[in-house]
């Protein structure tokens, strides 16, 4: 077996309750195949400035960089999003580690799982089949540019900014992962308008040149969003930079069933971080009903991307695959079809991943 230390940042609201199962999963599994898992935790998002006044403690960060991957549940507090003049805000936690770790590539498979058609609020036949892959620019874009805020408090500005190597970096792997697919790479912009997506279109135009295996196609932000629930099986691979990308995905979490089924890994320069695509959910936190499948699904991800252990991240999907088929819900992925008791909380549905698992 693989000797392996992971990080694990719980962080608010529903990340506490659903990251509890994706460890549990890791555990599991590092038992069934004779691996040894040693696992650490941090603190970051709302719960670390509590604690510390600071939502990325220099003490996670150490812990995150000498681990050999990390599992996060998601950060967040009503408290923030109520008071836009608050400095020190629980997202600024998450932005550094990613910067701090240079996350640059964060993948969103949507895969939709057959049990779920009847789920998502689009109808069966225009979802069944469909899966995609987007590579969503994750260090990048308005997020990291110059932020002002006039003396006078009356005008703001973000600076939406790409470098030719961002783009570049981001378009490679999109495509290697294309050569690895059905060959089809869609890069989303807005190039009409915007000059940092003009430059995307450029640079996605040169390397494409690299893959002529791969057929590619541009399209804008507007179309692809009216696109990807028209026909979401037209998508194989989108590449797209870090704000599309936010927004594209949690629209396509409708092709999946919801946001709680949907996992990331965001890679780069060093160690791998998972996460479910959700954040801390103030609606339904301490109500123990998230749907823990995203961190289950992300913790899959981890053990396949970080540590090349294929067969184990496949067995997990296999156990969330059969959880499904038996029935098990938790509300968010319930239908009218569902039995009332098949209904659950995150503690039972994670419980029947696990007994799937044995
Ligand atoms: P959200 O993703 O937390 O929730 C959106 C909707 O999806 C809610 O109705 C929620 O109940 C539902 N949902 C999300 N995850 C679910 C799950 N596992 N099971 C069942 N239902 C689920 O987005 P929001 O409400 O816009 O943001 C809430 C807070 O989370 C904000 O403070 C925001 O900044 C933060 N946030 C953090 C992350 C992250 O940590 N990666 C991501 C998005 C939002
Ligand atoms: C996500 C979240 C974050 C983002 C926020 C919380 C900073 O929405 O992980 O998708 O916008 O990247
Ligand atoms: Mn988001």
């Amino acid at each position: 077996g693989v000797e392996k230390k992971i990080l694990v940042i719980p962080g608010d609201g529903i990340g506490q309750e659903v990251t509890a199962w994706g460890q549990k999963v890791l555990m599991a599994i590092a038992q069934n195949y004779h691996h040894t898992f040693t696992f650490e935790e941090g603190i970051m998002g709302h719960v670390a400035i509590e604690a510390t006044g600071n939502p990325l403690p220099d003490e996670t960060l150490e812990k995150a960089r000498r681990s050999d991957a990390i599992l996060f549940g998601a950060i967040g507090h009503a408290k923030y999003d109520n008071d836009p003049t608050l400095k020190v805000r629980p997202e600024q936690g998450l932005l550094k580690i990613r910067k701090e770790l240079g996350l640059y590539a964060n993948l969103r498979p949507i895969k939709l799982f057959d049990e779920l058609l009847e789920a998502s609020s689009i109808k069966p036949e225009i979802l069944r089949g469909a899966d995609i892959l987007f590579f969503r620019e994750l260090t990048g874009d308005v997020y990291f540019g110059e932020k002002i805020r006039t003396a006078d408090r009356n005008t703001a500005s973000d600076l939406m900014i790409y470098h030719r190597y961002e783009v570049e970096r981001i378009a490679r792997k999109a495509y290697e992962a294309a050569r690895t697919r059905r060959k089809k790479l869609c890069s989303v912009d807005k190039a009409n308008v915007l000059e940092a997506s003009r430059l995307w279109r450029e640079v996605v135009q040169e390397v494409a040149k690299e893959y002529p295996d791969v057929e590619t196609e541009h399209m804008f932000i507007d179309n692809a969003a009216m696109q990807l629930i028209k026909d979401p099986k037209r998508f194989d691979v989108v590449v797209t930079g870090n704000l599309f990308g936010d927004i594209l995905t949690d629209e396509a979490s409708q092709i999946a069933g919801s946001m709680g089924m949907l996992a990331s890994a965001s890679v780069g320069d060093s160690t791998g971080f998972y996460e479910p695509i959700h954040g801390s959910a103030h609606d339904i936190a301490g109500k123990g009903i998230a749907n823990p499948l995203a961190s289950i699904l992300s913790a899959a991800l981890l053990l396949d991307i970080s540590f090349g252990l294929k067969t184990e991240s496949q067995r997990v999907i296999k156990a969330v695959e059969a959880t499904l088929r038996q029935g098990f819900r938790t509300m968010d992925i319930a239908n009218k079809h569902t039995v009332n008791d098949c209904i659950m909380g995150t503690d039972a549905m994670g419980a029947k991943v696990l007994e799937n698992l044995n």
